[in-house]
């Protein structure tokens, strides 16, 4: 079986990269799908989704986190850390994260230091889907975060700035396809207060590009997403028919929908870029 694996980025800050990743790898592990959640941020967000501010200093103490995996070059499968539920699992974070980039620039073939790691647990089949939560920078680390995925995710918040800068993004991401075979999976429109005008705005605004792919499925803004935060468990657990929760799992069945649909067409790799804009609209009607 195919470990498919997806990263979470958008150089913006806090446009809900962690909270995307942590639920929607609750979602898919609901669904009967095998996930293993890498924390890439010094924040330990993702980490924090599952487990408590003292469990988590733990593990960030136990040098048994991403950090010290990607120092070491080692395999993943050693820096795996069950959560309480089934079929999902995580490798920590450490706030020693904000050492990578200088750790990484010493190393050879540098932008492919966290696929290297990913090779062992990929190669067993453990997992259906790996999710890599990235920090909001563009940096070495980034681009091994990229290098080490088949596809990207980008949260846009549905705000007056939540579209600016991402034009860098998708530059960013162009130039790593150029050598990996990541491709955007789509941009997720965040945080959706429906009362305000910044969502239609959001909208608009990428409707006038048919290179970029937007999922159907958007995350309104939810108290429920804090609550559960603040308490360490996915939304769905808080509560299942959270506004949030639901849109999490129809998330989920949209990314399932359409990973099958590249299974079993065989390898349609498209790189960002000259190729997305031929294969643009198929993308947006998926
Ligand atoms: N749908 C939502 N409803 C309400 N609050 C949300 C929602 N999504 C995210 N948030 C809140 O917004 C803040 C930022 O979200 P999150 O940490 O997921 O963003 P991020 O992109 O990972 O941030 P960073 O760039 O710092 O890593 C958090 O406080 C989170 O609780
Ligand atoms: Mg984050």
């Amino acid at each position: 079986m195919k470990t498919t694996v997806i990263c979470f980025t958008n150089n913006k800050g806090g446009s809900g990269k962690s909270t995307v990743c942590a639920n929607l790898g609750y979602e898919l592990a609901s669904s009967g799908k095998r996930v293993l959640l890498l924390d890439g941020d010094m924040q330990m967000n993702l980490t924090l989704s599952y487990f408590s501010e003292e469990e988590t200093i733990s593990m960030a103490q136990s040098g048994k986190t991403l950090y010290e995996a990607i120092c070491d070059k080692a395999d993943l499968a050693d820096f795996i850390v069950s959560t309480r539920y089934g079929g999902l699992d995580l490798v920590p974070s450490s706030s020693l994260m904000s050492q990578v980039e200088f750790r990484l620039f010493t190393m050879m073939q540098r932008e492919f230091v966290l696929a290297n790691c990913l090779l062992g647990i990929k190669e067993k089949g453990a997992y259906d889907y790996i999710l890599i939560d990235a920090p909001p920078t563009l940096g070495n680390w980034v681009i091994n975060i990229l290098a080490a995925s088949d596809y990207c995710v980008m949260p846009v918040e549905a705000s007056p700035w939540g579209l600016f800068g991402l034009a860098n993004m998708f530059d960013f991401l162009d130039s790593v396809s150029g050598f990996c075979p990541v491709s955007l999976l789509g941009v997720l429109i965040t945080k959706v207060d429906e009362r305000k005008k910044y969502y239609r705005q959001t909208c608009d605004v990428l409707s006038q590009y048919s290179d970029i792919p937007v999922f159907k499925t958007v995350i309104h803004v939810d108290s429920a997403v804090e609550w559960a935060e603040d308490n360490s468990i996915p939304v769905s657990v808080f509560k299942k028919s959270a506004r949030s929760a639901v849109e999490f799992a129809q998330l989920s069945k949209e990314i399932i929908k359409y990973n099958n649909k590249e299974v079993s067409h065989g390898s349609r790799k498209k790189q960002y870029g000259k190729s997305i804009k031929k294969d643009g609209d198929d993308r947006k009607n998926r």
